[in-house]
């Protein structure tokens, strides 16, 4: 390769053109696959892992359709110590920095079965139920079978229809149709179990993370936490939130990435570089979900999924809103910080949350230590994809009320798919009845305005208000005329208009009992 030709070539010019020079260069990456680790170096901050896997290492099994997290033909699965085993995810590599698989596990479809030898269970049971036509979606879904395999048959799980369709949620077929493909993810359980030796790989793992990975390479490597940290790195992940503070202090130019679902796509349709990264799911204290007496308090780098079971577990209805929300991988690798940081103004975390009346912690690092401010989340956002943040600030947690006694909660998404969709028009509405009367109105949208917004007149509209078909009809009227939507290649401006004030009157008769026609109660796997 000419050496002013390349991936590595090309971010050097970015480099330059940023006035850095090639003291950041990238670290090493390193994962475990098939039992060994790997090391590759010279990979630009901005490279993908699928440009990795297919250039780069030759892998070619994997495929790419879309680039952008839409299609799920690039699907490969991720692991992660999770306590004594590992915690398996299915994710898009098209749009995965191949810097952030550093330290994890890795697998792709030329993983599951030794040449020649038997196929694994989900590639098996693919070929028993035809589940196969013209191949190029086929690794991927056999990916996401894996997936599932670890996630749910190995732990004794059956796996449903239901379940199929769920965990298939991001990978789309052109050809066979899904009654097949379903049907293998059903009967993969039936064969002889394939064990994953996980105490191996999570002895591997520990080995990377004390930078001794004990097979191939680099023994002289700083560890993986020096690594992470080094202020040269041109991919800076640091593991706590005051090193992460202190990180985005010194290099506010630094693309900060998170699961990369959206700048993923900067990369692959708008072909952007970016000099140095800085990644925030490394810090341990943005990864967990805390419980207090009144809130929920969710890391900004807790992962969609996990997000959505925290929201989920109080408030039940929220299923197929999760569910809905965007394909397994996508959920898998976004965060919830992530979403709401990026701001778009059809993203659907937003409008739920400012429903329920959740606020963002800002955080920097300051002379004196950190310094922290709380805003209501509608308050974060001041234009299309425009906040609040300062260069030397990040989003670290966001704080959920918990459920009161009384609360009626909808989060309704109108898309032209029903799965693995952006949202033409989102609007969640969360009301207390009070003997008959609106105690409290809370009410957000998206799809509507340069930003995500709350419905504040038609708020006003309901509060205090007799719950009737009277008051509920003023009330679509307010929210018909509230915002001046645009027309796009996912709605026209009336149509988005109109459809509001459907929901809220979809919200009115729900509350009445009046459920049974709706696509969910239909069931997906019966349109299938
Ligand atoms: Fe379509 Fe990655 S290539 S999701
Ligand atoms: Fe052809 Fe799925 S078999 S796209």
């Amino acid at each position: 390769m000419s050496p002013n030709r390349g991936p590595i070539a090309d971010w050097m010019n970015c480099l330059y053109a940023c006035g850095m020079d090639n003291t950041h260069l990238p670290r090493p990456i390193r994962f475990i696959r098939r039992g060994q680790a790997v090391s590759i170096t010279n990979v630009p901050p901005s490279r993908t892992l699928l440009e990795v896997l297919r250039e780069d290492l030759n892998l070619c099994g994997t495929k790419e359709g879309c680039g952008e997290g839409d299609c799920g033909a690039c699907t490969v699965v991720l692991a992660e110590r999770s306590g004594d085993g590992l915690a398996y995810r299915a994710i898009n590599s098209c749009i995965k920095l191949a810097h952030s698989i550093d330290g994890m596990a890795l697998w792709t479809v030329e993983d599951l079965s030794p040449l020649g030898g038997p196929l694994h269970p989900c590639q098996q049971a693919m070929v028993d139920c035809h589940g196969s036509q013209c191949g190029f979606c086929t690794p991927g879904f056999v990916m996401s079978l894996f997936g599932m395999y670890q996630n749910r048959v190995r732990k004794g799980q059956t796996i449903s229809r239901q379940l199929a369709l769920a965990d298939l949620s991001g990978n789309l077929c052109r050809c066979t149709g899904y009654r097949p493909i379903l049907e293998a993810a059903q009967r993969m359980g039936g064969f002889s179990p394939v064990e994953v030796d996980e105490r191996a790989v999570v002895a591997q793992l520990a080995a990377l993370e004390r930078g001794q990975d004990g097979v191939d390479v680099g023994k002289d490597l700083p560890s993986a936490k020096a690594r992470v940290q080094s202020a040269a790195s041109a991919y800076l992940a640091p593991t706590s939130l005051s090193d992460l503070l202190r990180a985005r202090a010194a290099h506010p130019q630094a693309q900060v990435v998170a699961g990369c679902t959206d700048v993923g796509l900067w990369v692959t349709k708008q072909h952007r570089q970016f000099a140095q990264v800085l990644d925030v799911t490394r810090a341990a204290e943005l990864r967990r979900v805390e419980h207090y007496p009144h809130h929920i308090a969710i890391g900004a780098a807790v992962s969609l999924t996990d997000a959505f079971a925290a929201l989920q577990a109080e408030r039940p209805q929220l299923a197929s809103f999760a569910h809905r929300f965007a394909g397994l991988p996508v959920r898998n690798a976004g965060t919830l910080g992530g979403n709401l940081a990026n701001g778009s103004p059809i993203g659907d975390a937003m409008p739920l949350l400012i429903a329920l009346g959740a606020s963002v912690v800002l955080m920097r690092w300051a002379p004196d230590g950190i310094a922290h401010r709380e805003l209501a989340l509608e308050d974060y956002y001041q234009g299309y994809r425009k906040t609040v943040l300062a260069p030397d600030e990040l989003l670290v947690w966001i704080k959920v009320p918990r459920p009161q006694r009384g609360e009626v909660l909808r989060a309704y998404k109108v898309s032209k798919r029903f799965e693995d969709d952006i949202s033409a028009v989102c609007l969640c509405i969360h009301l207390h009845i009070v003997r008959g009367r609106v105690a409290h109105a809370s009410i957000g949208a998206g799809g509507v305005a340069a930003t995500p917004v709350r419905a504040w007149k038609t708020q006003a509209a309901l509060l205090g208000k007799r719950w009737t078909a009277k008051t509920v009809e003023q009330a679509c009227a307010v929210l018909h005329a509230e915002f001046a939507p645009i027309s796009d290649m996912r709605a026209s401006a009336s149509y988005r208009s109109a459809v509001l004030g459907g929901l809220l009157q979809r919200f009115w008769l729900e509350s009445q009992g009046h459920c049974a026609i709706n696509l969910e109660s239909l069931g997906a796997e019966d349109l299938a």
